[in-house]
């Protein structure tokens, strides 16, 4: 397994591209499934999870190609069950279950595990899809939809910890294909979910209210294909501008939607850090001191549960007390035992972790775990004296397109080491 190999130390200075966003080109790419003529989908990040789906695609009877970050797809011919084990390695590909659905009236998945971060459930997927009149049944590690007809109705998709995403985004695609009027309460706002139903109004679907917590579906006789532009990634945006800030160094961060970011961005002016827009440009550096500040991460627009490791990093630099509490996921702190190792002072309280930030950071071998604490890894390693050994960066690879490159662009003295 390929590592990370950082000397930190060095300030990032420069320019960065942000690619287009992970969590919004997975279910787009399912919601080409729901009609047999081509689409085409623009600023395709090239990422692990993206090549996984593309396979899952394939796998349905899709015809599947990829020209640059242009991806195009012609589902003319659909199978109602994909590779399970390709299924299986990619919790995101749950969201094929939505369109399954909605145009063949049947879907079987391998119940997606959970992972690291938390158990991951998809009751409310399924509970969406029983709303629309789809018989459910889960039986030796697989889920199966099926529905003589889909009937739009009133739902209420809130969980534990709010709104759910993917859940909205797999519900939406099965109803743009049902009979009447769907109405989905308590669904996420999150700007990747409001990517996904511009694409499917693109192909034809009546949908109004994405964005807000109510969304109302038309279902509609068919979709013809389409072509789309995936918004920028708010997240990656999100961690060079953390990076930026971690080394005190001066980045601007191209082709963003700063006004996807607001909570964080709110956040890192309030810890000291100087934040310029210009368009879709953002200008990031330090304003002399930080300081600490207390997070909790929320559904959108709440800080970010996918920001929340990077964050930390900040605040292991910053002086005094931070308080961050992940309301999301049940265990999002797997990063701060690592983060021990390079002498971060961090102790979790149930939901929170108190960081005691101001100690200066040292290099060591550390451990990736989940997609963001490896970023945190990376952002530490940067931050500290000395060499960070980053292991298992087939995380980072999952949602961060080419991150050695696009560090070492910014001055980062950053090397891919492949394991022999
Ligand atoms: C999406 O996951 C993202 N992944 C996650 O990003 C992100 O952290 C998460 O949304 C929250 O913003 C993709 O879009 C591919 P949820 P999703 O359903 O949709 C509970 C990353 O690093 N829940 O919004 O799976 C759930 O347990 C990844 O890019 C239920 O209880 O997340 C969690 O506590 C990590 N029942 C909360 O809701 C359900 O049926 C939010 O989960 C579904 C979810």
């Amino acid at each position: 397994m390929d590592s990370l190999s950082i000397k930190g130390g060095t300030p990032l200075h420069g320019d960065v591209t942000i690619s287009g966003a992970k969590n919004a080109v997975l279910p787009i790419m399912a919601a080409t499934l729901l009609t047999a003529e081509t689409c085409v989908i623009r600023r395709v990040p090239n990422l692990s999870d993206v090549k996984f789906m593309a396979q899952i695609l394939t796998s349905l009877g899709a015809e599947v190609t990829f020209e640059g970050d242009t991806l195009q797809v012609r589902a003319a011919k659909l199978k109602p069950v994909g590779d399970y084990d390709l299924i299986r390695k990619m919790r995101g590909s749950v969201c094929i279950m939505g369109p399954l659905l909605g145009r063949l009236h049947k879907a079987t998945v391998s119940l997606p595990g959970g992972c690291i971060i938390g158990a991951r459930p998809i009751g409310l997927h399924l509970k969406g899809f029983a709303a629309l009149g789809a018989e459910v049944v889960v039986e030796a590690g697989y889920v199966r939809a099926t529905a003589k007809r889909l009937v739009g109705t009133e739902m209420f998709l809130g969980g534990r910890a709010g709104s759910t995403v993917l859940g909205t985004a797999n519900v939406m695609m099965a109803a743009v294909l049902a009979e009447g009027v769907t109405i989905i309460e308590s669904a996420a706002c999150e700007p990747e979910v409001v990517d996904v139903a511009n694409f499917l109004i693109a192909m034809g679907a009546k949908i109004t209210g994405v964005g807000s917590p109510t969304i109302t579906i038309t279902g509609v006789k068919e979709l013809h294909g389409a072509e789309h532009e995936v918004i920028p990634d708010r997240i990656e945006a999100a961690t060079y501008a953390l990076a930026a800030a971690a080394t005190d160094g001066e980045v601007r961060i191209l082709g963003a939607r700063p006004d996807h970011l607001h909570a964080v961005l709110d956040k890192m002016r309030d810890a000291g850090v100087k934040i310029e827009r210009n368009g879709t440009t953002l200008t990031v550096s330090r304003k002399g001191k930080l300081k600490p500040v207390d997070i909790t991460t929320l559904p959108y627009s709440g800080f970010p549960t996918d920001a929340q490791a990077q964050m930390m990093v900040l605040m292991a630099l910053t002086p005094g007390i931070s308080i961050i509490t992940e309301r999301i996921f049940e265990s999002r702190f797997m990063h701060v035992s690592e983060l021990a190792r390079l002498g971060a002072d961090i102790e979790i309280e149930g939901p929170s972790a108190i960081v005691k930030g101001g100690k200066p950071l040292s290099g060591a071998p550390v451990m990736a775990s989940d997609l963001r604490a490896s970023a945190a890894l990376v952002i530490a390693g940067l931050a500290a004296q000395g060499t960070t050994q980053v292991n298992r960066v087939y995380h980072l690879d999952r949602g961060y397109e080419n991150i050695d490159g696009k560090l070492r662009q910014l001055g980062a003295r950053i090397e891919r080491v492949e394991e022999t």
